[in-house]
Protein backbone atom coordinates (compact mmCIF):
# COMPACT_ATOMS: atom_id res chain seq x y z
CA UNK A 1 0.00 0.00 0.00
CA UNK A 2 0.82 2.86 -0.57
CA UNK A 3 -0.27 6.62 0.92
CA UNK A 4 0.23 9.76 -0.79
CA UNK A 5 -0.14 13.25 0.08
CA UNK A 6 -2.10 15.01 -2.68
CA UNK A 7 -0.35 18.48 -2.01
CA UNK A 8 -3.08 21.49 -1.12
CA UNK A 9 -5.16 21.89 -3.72
CA UNK A 10 -4.35 21.88 -7.68
CA UNK A 11 -3.36 18.51 -9.38
CA UNK A 12 -0.09 20.18 -10.69
CA UNK A 13 0.77 20.60 -6.89
CA UNK A 14 1.20 16.58 -6.02
CA UNK A 15 5.20 15.10 -5.81
CA UNK A 16 6.51 13.54 -8.87
CA UNK A 17 6.54 10.66 -6.80
CA UNK A 18 3.02 10.43 -5.46
CA UNK A 19 1.84 10.92 -9.23
CA UNK A 20 3.89 8.13 -10.25
CA UNK A 21 2.26 6.03 -7.76
CA UNK A 22 -1.13 6.51 -8.81
CA UNK A 23 -0.04 6.15 -12.10
CA UNK A 24 0.64 2.51 -10.84
CA UNK A 25 -2.28 1.52 -8.88
CA UNK A 26 -4.66 -1.39 -9.01
CA UNK A 27 -7.36 0.76 -6.29
CA UNK A 28 -7.70 4.69 -5.22
CA UNK A 29 -8.92 5.15 -1.73
CA UNK A 30 -9.59 8.98 -1.89
CA UNK A 31 -10.93 11.45 0.06
CA UNK A 32 -12.41 15.29 -0.95
CA UNK A 33 -10.16 17.08 -0.21
CA UNK A 34 -7.56 15.43 -2.98
CA UNK A 35 -8.16 16.76 -6.37
CA UNK A 36 -10.48 15.27 -8.27
CA UNK A 37 -8.03 15.57 -11.73
CA UNK A 38 -5.33 13.16 -9.64
CA UNK A 39 -8.21 10.31 -9.59
CA UNK A 40 -7.24 10.26 -13.14
CA UNK A 41 -3.64 9.87 -13.05
CA UNK A 42 -4.57 6.21 -12.21
CA UNK A 43 -5.33 3.29 -14.86
CA UNK A 44 -8.83 3.30 -16.17
CA UNK A 45 -9.26 0.05 -15.49
CA UNK A 46 -8.32 1.00 -11.43
CA UNK A 47 -11.07 0.82 -8.41
CA UNK A 48 -11.96 4.23 -7.53
CA UNK A 49 -12.82 4.56 -4.30
CA UNK A 50 -14.38 7.52 -2.74
CA UNK A 51 -13.93 8.16 1.41
CA UNK A 52 -14.55 11.46 1.95
CA UNK A 53 -16.24 12.75 5.58
CA UNK A 54 -18.20 15.32 6.40
CA UNK A 55 -19.71 16.81 9.18
CA UNK A 56 -21.93 13.67 10.00
CA UNK A 57 -21.54 11.75 7.10
CA UNK A 58 -18.96 9.34 5.24
CA UNK A 59 -17.38 5.86 6.45
CA UNK A 60 -15.59 5.50 10.19
CA UNK A 61 -12.06 5.35 10.35
CA UNK A 62 -11.99 1.96 10.61
CA UNK A 63 -14.17 1.30 7.60
CA UNK A 64 -11.60 2.79 5.79
CA UNK A 65 -8.97 1.07 6.84
CA UNK A 66 -10.64 -2.12 6.63
CA UNK A 67 -11.10 -1.71 2.73
CA UNK A 68 -7.45 -0.55 2.45
CA UNK A 69 -6.40 -4.20 4.15
CA UNK A 70 -8.77 -6.15 2.19
CA UNK A 71 -7.89 -4.92 -1.33
CA UNK A 72 -4.00 -5.31 -0.37
CA UNK A 73 -4.86 -9.08 1.25
CA UNK A 74 -6.13 -9.80 -2.40
CA UNK A 75 -2.82 -8.53 -4.10
CA UNK A 76 -4.43 -5.14 -5.28
CA UNK A 77 -1.55 -2.01 -5.06
CA UNK A 78 -3.42 0.32 -3.35
CA UNK A 79 -2.92 3.76 -3.14
CA UNK A 80 -4.77 6.18 -0.15
CA UNK A 81 -4.51 9.33 -1.44
CA UNK A 82 -4.99 12.24 1.17
CA UNK A 83 -4.60 15.81 1.26
CA UNK A 84 -2.22 18.06 1.89
CA UNK A 85 0.84 15.91 3.74
CA UNK A 86 -0.93 12.52 5.22
CA UNK A 87 0.94 12.90 8.53
CA UNK A 88 -0.55 16.54 9.06
CA UNK A 89 -3.90 16.38 10.69
CA UNK A 90 -4.59 13.71 8.41
CA UNK A 91 -4.95 10.88 10.52
CA UNK A 92 -2.70 8.94 7.94
CA UNK A 93 -0.73 7.77 11.09
CA UNK A 94 -3.23 5.70 12.34
CA UNK A 95 -4.26 4.44 8.81
CA UNK A 96 -0.44 3.25 8.70
CA UNK A 97 -0.73 1.01 11.94
CA UNK A 98 -3.63 -0.54 11.42
CA UNK A 99 -2.42 -1.67 7.60
CA UNK A 100 0.99 -2.41 8.84
CA UNK A 101 -0.72 -4.07 11.96
CA UNK A 102 -2.29 -6.33 9.43
CA UNK A 103 1.31 -7.50 8.10
CA UNK A 104 1.01 -5.36 4.54
CA UNK A 105 4.16 -3.02 3.94
CA UNK A 106 3.55 0.85 3.54
CA UNK A 107 5.60 3.47 1.99
CA UNK A 108 4.16 6.72 2.71
CA UNK A 109 4.59 9.56 0.08
CA UNK A 110 4.81 13.15 1.51
CA UNK A 111 2.80 16.24 0.38
CA UNK A 112 3.15 19.94 0.60
CA UNK A 113 0.79 20.17 3.40
CA UNK A 114 -1.92 23.18 2.93
CA UNK A 115 -0.48 24.38 6.03
CA UNK A 116 2.32 25.94 3.98
CA UNK A 117 0.79 25.66 0.79
CA UNK A 118 -2.05 27.74 1.15
CA UNK A 119 -0.60 30.68 3.21
CA UNK A 120 2.07 30.70 -0.06
CA UNK A 121 -0.41 30.71 -2.49
CA UNK A 122 -2.08 33.63 -1.13
CA UNK A 123 1.64 35.94 -1.15
CA UNK A 124 2.24 35.32 2.66
CA UNK A 125 5.28 34.14 3.80
CA UNK A 126 5.29 32.74 7.56
CA UNK A 127 8.02 33.68 8.26
CA UNK A 128 9.12 37.11 6.62
CA UNK A 129 11.99 37.57 9.01
CA UNK A 130 11.13 41.47 9.19
CA UNK A 131 7.96 40.24 10.97
CA UNK A 132 8.03 36.44 12.58
CA UNK A 133 10.66 34.40 13.45
CA UNK A 134 8.49 30.72 13.86
CA UNK A 135 4.98 29.80 12.99
CA UNK A 136 2.88 27.18 14.40
CA UNK A 137 0.49 24.92 13.11
CA UNK A 138 -3.14 24.33 15.30
CA UNK A 139 -6.31 22.73 14.80
CA UNK A 140 -9.55 24.84 14.93
CA UNK A 141 -11.84 21.87 15.17
CA UNK A 142 -13.59 22.54 18.08
CA UNK A 143 -12.38 19.83 20.46
CA UNK A 144 -9.09 21.38 19.63
CA UNK A 145 -10.60 24.78 20.27
CA UNK A 146 -11.76 23.84 24.04
CA UNK A 147 -7.95 21.68 24.67
CA UNK A 148 -6.15 23.94 23.58
CA UNK A 149 -2.88 26.30 25.49
CA UNK A 150 -4.64 29.39 24.08
CA UNK A 151 -2.25 31.21 26.59
CA UNK A 152 0.43 29.97 24.95
CA UNK A 153 -0.09 30.43 21.76
CA UNK A 154 -1.59 34.26 22.16
CA UNK A 155 2.14 34.79 24.28
CA UNK A 156 3.69 33.50 21.61
CA UNK A 157 5.55 35.94 18.61
CA UNK A 158 4.93 33.42 16.32
CA UNK A 159 2.70 33.46 13.26
CA UNK A 160 -0.25 31.09 13.87
CA UNK A 161 -1.90 28.93 10.99
CA UNK A 162 -5.39 27.28 12.02
CA UNK A 163 -6.29 24.45 9.71
CA UNK A 164 -10.04 23.09 10.24
CA UNK A 165 -11.51 26.79 11.40
CA UNK A 166 -14.32 27.35 9.02
CA UNK A 167 -17.12 26.93 11.89
CA UNK A 168 -14.42 28.10 14.89
CA UNK A 169 -12.76 31.30 13.71
CA UNK A 170 -15.00 33.15 15.92
CA UNK A 171 -14.00 31.08 18.85
CA UNK A 172 -10.38 30.61 17.97
CA UNK A 173 -10.14 34.83 17.74
CA UNK A 174 -12.15 35.36 21.20
CA UNK A 175 -9.77 33.05 23.10
CA UNK A 176 -6.76 34.43 21.29
CA UNK A 177 -7.99 37.83 22.43
CA UNK A 178 -9.28 37.04 25.75
CA UNK A 179 -5.23 34.90 25.94
CA UNK A 180 -3.62 38.31 25.19
CA UNK A 181 -3.24 38.47 21.43
CA UNK A 182 -3.38 42.27 20.17
CA UNK A 183 -6.76 42.84 18.84
CA UNK A 184 -5.86 44.23 15.76
CA UNK A 185 -3.69 41.37 14.81
CA UNK A 186 -3.91 40.59 11.25
CA UNK A 187 -5.76 37.72 10.11
CA UNK A 188 -6.08 36.03 6.11
CA UNK A 189 -7.91 33.38 5.35
CA UNK A 190 -7.10 30.93 2.22
CA UNK A 191 -10.07 29.23 1.09
CA UNK A 192 -9.43 26.50 -1.71
CA UNK A 193 -5.57 27.24 -2.47
CA UNK A 194 -4.29 26.07 -5.18
CA UNK A 195 -7.72 25.73 -6.87
CA UNK A 196 -9.67 28.16 -9.39
CA UNK A 197 -12.02 28.77 -6.52
CA UNK A 198 -9.36 30.01 -4.41
CA UNK A 199 -10.19 33.19 -2.46
CA UNK A 200 -8.81 35.51 0.04
CA UNK A 201 -9.74 37.72 2.87
CA UNK A 202 -8.05 39.95 4.85
CA UNK A 203 -9.18 41.88 8.65
CA UNK A 204 -7.90 41.34 12.26
CA UNK A 205 -8.75 39.63 15.25
CA UNK A 206 -11.44 41.83 16.86
CA UNK A 207 -13.75 41.20 13.14
CA UNK A 208 -12.76 37.64 13.14
CA UNK A 209 -14.23 37.43 16.72
CA UNK A 210 -17.32 39.22 16.04
CA UNK A 211 -17.92 38.05 12.28
CA UNK A 212 -16.24 34.74 11.87
CA UNK A 213 -14.61 33.07 8.77
CA UNK A 214 -15.88 34.67 5.36
CA UNK A 215 -15.65 31.42 3.86
CA UNK A 216 -16.63 27.29 3.76
CA UNK A 217 -14.29 24.88 4.53
CA UNK A 218 -11.57 24.11 2.70
CA UNK A 219 -10.06 27.42 4.36
CA UNK A 220 -6.40 28.07 6.20
CA UNK A 221 -6.75 30.91 8.50
CA UNK A 222 -3.18 32.95 9.39
CA UNK A 223 -2.69 35.28 12.15
CA UNK A 224 -0.24 37.60 12.78
CA UNK A 225 1.64 40.37 10.81
CA UNK A 226 2.93 38.63 8.30
CA UNK A 227 -0.93 38.08 7.56
CA UNK A 228 -1.78 41.81 6.57
CA UNK A 229 -3.34 42.77 2.88
CA UNK A 230 -0.33 43.58 0.66
CA UNK A 231 -0.51 45.24 -2.81
CA UNK A 232 1.36 42.44 -4.09
CA UNK A 233 2.95 39.02 -2.50
CA UNK A 234 6.07 40.63 -4.36
CA UNK A 235 6.10 44.33 -2.78
CA UNK A 236 4.76 43.87 0.84
CA UNK A 237 4.39 47.11 2.58
CA UNK A 238 6.61 46.10 5.47
CA UNK A 239 5.62 50.01 6.94
CA UNK A 240 1.80 49.49 7.37
CA UNK A 241 2.12 45.55 8.71
CA UNK A 242 4.97 46.92 11.45
CA UNK A 243 2.24 49.95 12.28
CA UNK A 244 -0.32 47.38 12.89
CA UNK A 245 1.43 45.07 14.66
CA UNK A 246 2.64 47.82 17.11
CA UNK A 247 -0.82 49.28 17.07
CA UNK A 248 -2.28 46.03 18.56
C1 LIG B 1 -8.38 17.39 8.11
S1 LIG B 1 -7.33 18.73 7.74
C2 LIG B 1 -6.21 17.95 6.64
C3 LIG B 1 -4.97 18.74 6.37
C4 LIG B 1 -4.06 18.12 5.32
N1 LIG B 1 -3.54 16.85 5.76
C5 LIG B 1 -2.90 19.06 4.96
O1 LIG B 1 -1.76 18.77 5.27
O2 LIG B 1 -3.19 20.08 4.32
C6 LIG B 1 -8.34 19.66 6.64
C7 LIG B 1 -8.05 21.16 6.68
O3 LIG B 1 -6.92 21.47 5.85
C8 LIG B 1 -7.09 22.77 5.31
N2 LIG B 1 -7.02 22.66 3.83
C9 LIG B 1 -6.80 21.55 3.11
N3 LIG B 1 -6.74 21.84 1.79
C10 LIG B 1 -6.92 23.17 1.68
C11 LIG B 1 -6.96 24.09 0.59
N4 LIG B 1 -6.78 23.69 -0.69
N5 LIG B 1 -7.16 25.40 0.84
C12 LIG B 1 -7.32 25.85 2.10
N6 LIG B 1 -7.31 25.02 3.18
C13 LIG B 1 -7.10 23.71 2.98
C14 LIG B 1 -8.42 23.31 5.81
O4 LIG B 1 -8.17 24.06 6.98
C15 LIG B 1 -9.17 22.03 6.12
O5 LIG B 1 -10.19 22.25 7.06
Amino acid sequence: MTLVGAGPGGADLITVRGANALRQADVIVYDRLADPELVDFAPAAAERICVGKGKGFGPSQSDICEVIVSRARAGLHVVRLKGGDPFVFGRGGEEVEAVESAGIDVEVVPGVSSALGAPLLAGISLTDRRLASSFTVLSGHHCAVSDHDWHTSAQSAATLVVLMAASTADAVAQRLIESGRAPLDPVAFVHAAGTDEQRVAYCDLTETARRGCPFPSPTVMVVGPVAARTTSPQMPSIEDRLLASVAG
